[in-house]
């Protein structure tokens, strides 16, 4: 098709949806495990799974899930550390939590399914407008527009939209574009479509162009500027923190504790942490520890230097509130973990007290 010049005619818009979907059913995604079965529970799954996170990491994760949790009122019917513990790896776990929470009202409020309009899904915790209708174009084929980040980077090139896309004026434009563009019949495909463009071909870096159905139209392209969008936000550099995680074992056990619902890994289990190292030695009291060199791990808002305080040592009497528990390390991989802190015990091996340390003891 020829150049996509604003205002659309009925034309053009007829020649792009004709144009995507002969594409996609070439050479988009058609066995995906979420692909199989659309109902809105599954479709809502899949979408959560999928926000920051790429397909193939997603794909064991979300069959795990369903294995566990085939149903919403199965998963409605779990408790928080059983969901958690199926995210540990897959990380931003306020998804996670989320994703119970709706599991929970929608089978109190909304008779055990996803509600079948907008506004009522829009109100979920976790779902944003670009989800929702994501969930109900694929499982429900309500016309529904989306816009994701490969939605926002596919219609930038395609129409040249400058400037920060999350900006108003931008998000006016993108949410009127999108709904131009999407059709009312085969709304699911379109959906998927559109994702799948941006996902595999029209990608931040390295897009492949000479394979695109839109070569021909695509303004940045022609343009030859395709690299210049989405126009780039200036990086803003991130804070560095640090925290000592206290890895406390007495023989094979470990001391673990539920930490706060916000903040970092909400919900999740992780040794006891503290903010400085006075106040892990006041913990401590006088029991001796070794402080091994940080491991660094990059949050999206920030990095945080982990210092792991190894101890070796039989717990002390008074311990044991609700939010703590000592099991042996291996119960605590099985169980799923914040992934740095899988990976410090992976570390440790089966003789904790090995491996490089900082010098630093307390004896
Ligand atoms: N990102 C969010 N939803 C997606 C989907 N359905 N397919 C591919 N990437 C996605």
């Amino acid at each position: 098709m020829t150049s996509l010049l604003l205002p659309l005619n009925q034309s053009q818009i007829d020649q792009f949806q004709a144009c995507l979907l002969a594409w996609f059913d070439k050479h988009g995604r058609h066995d995906l495990p979420w692909q199989e079965n659309k109902t809105p529970y599954r479709v809502w799954i899949s979408e959560i799974m999928l926000q920051q996170t790429q397909v193939k990491t997603v794909i064991p994760y979300y069959q795990k899930f369903m294995t566990s949790f085939p149903t919403l009122s199965e998963l409605a019917n779990a408790t928080q550390d059983e969901v958690l513990s199926h995210w540990s790896g897959l990380g931003y776990y306020s998804r996670a939590r989320n994703l119970h929470k709706t599991a929970m009202i929608a089978q109190n409020e909304f008779n055990g399914d996803l509600p079948d309009n907008l506004d009522d899904m829009m109100s979920l915790p976790g779902i944003g407008r670009s989800t929702a209708g994501a969930i109900l174009a694929i499982s429900r084929r309500m016309r529904t527009p989306i816009q994701d980040g490969n939605v926002r980077r596919v219609l930038s090139r395609l129409f040249t939209i400058e400037g920060d896309l999350t900006k108003a004026n931008n998000q006016k434009q993108l949410w009127e574009l999108a709904d131009t563009l999407t059709p009312e019949k085969r709304v699911d495909d379109y959906t998927q479509a559109i994702m799948d463009l941006g996902a595999t071909l029209c990608t931040r870096t390295n897009p492949d162009c000479s394979k695109c159905p839109f070569i021909k139209s695509c303004n940045a392209y022609l343009q030859d500027r395709v690299t210049e969008f989405p126009n780039k936000k200036p990086k803003k550099s991130t804070p560095l923190k640090t925290e000592y995680f206290l890895f406390w074992y007495d023989s094979d056990q470990l001391l673990m504790e539920k930490r706060p619902q916000t903040g970092i890994w909400g919900g999740l289990w992780a040794p006891p942490s503290y903010v400085s190292k006075e106040e892990v030695l006041n913990r401590l009291n006088g029991t001796k520890s070794t402080f091994r060199a940080p491991y660094r791990h990059v949050f999206s808002h920030y990095k945080l230097d982990i210092v792991p305080v190894v101890v070796h040592s039989p717990k002390p009497t008074a311990v044991a509130d609700s939010n703590s528990r000592w099991l042996p390390a291996d119960d605590w991989l099985k169980a799923g973990l914040p992934t740095p802190i899988k990976k410090i015990i992976d570390s440790m091996g089966t003789s904790p007290n090995t491996g490089p340390d900082i010098g630093i003891t307390n004896d």
